[in-house]
């Protein structure tokens, strides 16, 4: 059997001139874990051309969601983005990946990191109710550069909190804090510089990072990787070594090579 089932586009959204997403047909024997990633992609010259994705859907829905860039001569997001509902698309029949609400230890505010691209994975993890048995409050921070590539703002400010299902939950616990660094926004400055200024928790009244009580996921740029784990370790935070091993913190890499 092929690593790659054959699916179908059913719906297009473009944010900006660099960001899209799309919903695909799910294949019925795909499962997965909120927070993972698959091989997604195209067929080129009867070849598979694949990049790994988050999957931006949770895995209790009969669809399957991707948030990605759009690179002008990507060889995959440079095809990517000129999809239309109704196109084939391939799906890699093994999802994987590290940001697993079960490698967290147990504690009671949970943070959700992401930059870019990078919070495609946590439009996964706030559809799913065991984030919200675990945790009594969830901090998602998205950093962007610019305001338009503020995807799915209105998702978090109005939709899901109108959910039947999620929106009471998403109404008690979670706090969703945009962040801009190159365009004037109410918030601004690095993920990194809004806790290292402890702007972050003067914002949104909880008290600054603690161990004993904290866990965090995080994915974005290997640069914001390497200094927000670097943050986090300083204040005394373990990260979970492997899928498995539970710690305070998880991470991934936004998957941005297009
Ligand atoms: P900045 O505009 O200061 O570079 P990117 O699209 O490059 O992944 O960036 C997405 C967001 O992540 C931007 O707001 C960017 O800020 C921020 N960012 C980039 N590098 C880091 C880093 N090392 N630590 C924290 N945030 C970062």
């Amino acid at each position: 059997m092929s690593a790659f089932g054959t699916e179908r586009v059913l719906d297009v959204r473009h944010w900006n001139d660099t960001l899209f997403s799309f919903r695909t047909t799910r294949p019925a024997s795909l499962r997965f874990e909120n927070g993972q990633f698959v091989m997604m992609g195209l067929e080129v010259g009867g070849k598979p051309l694949v990049r790994a994705y988050s999957i931006a859907s949770a895995n209790h829905e009969d669809f399957l969601e991707f948030f990605s860039i759009k690179v002008q001569n990507g060889p995959l997001t440079g095809r990517l983005q000129h999809l239309r509902p109704g196109q084939d698309i391939l799906i890699g029949r093994k999802p994987t990946g590290t940001l697993l609400l079960s490698d967290l230890k147990p504690g009671r505010r949970l943070y959700l990191f992401g930059t870019g691209t990078g919070l495609a994975p946590f439009l996964s993890l706030v559809k799913d109710p065991e984030m919200y048995e675990r945790f009594e409050t969830i901090v998602l921070v998205h950093g962007v550069r610019f305001v338009s590539e503020l995807a799915y703002g209105d998702f978090f400010t109005r939709e899901l909190p109108a959910d039947d299902i999620f929106g009471p939950l998403a109404q008690e616990k979670l706090i969703y804090r945009p962040t801009v660094t190159r365009e004037d926004f109410p918030t601004q400055g690095r993920v990194t510089d809004l806790i290292e200024s402890g702007r972050l928790w003067t914002d949104i009244g909880l008290p600054p990072l603690d161990p004993a009580t904290d866990r965090a996921m995080i994915c974005g740029s290997p640069a914001m990787l390497a200094d927000l784990s670097a943050l986090l370790d300083a204040r005394g935070f373990e990260v979970s070594a492997h899928v498995g091993a539970a710690g305070d913190y998880v991470i991934e890499k936004a998957f941005v090579e297009r």
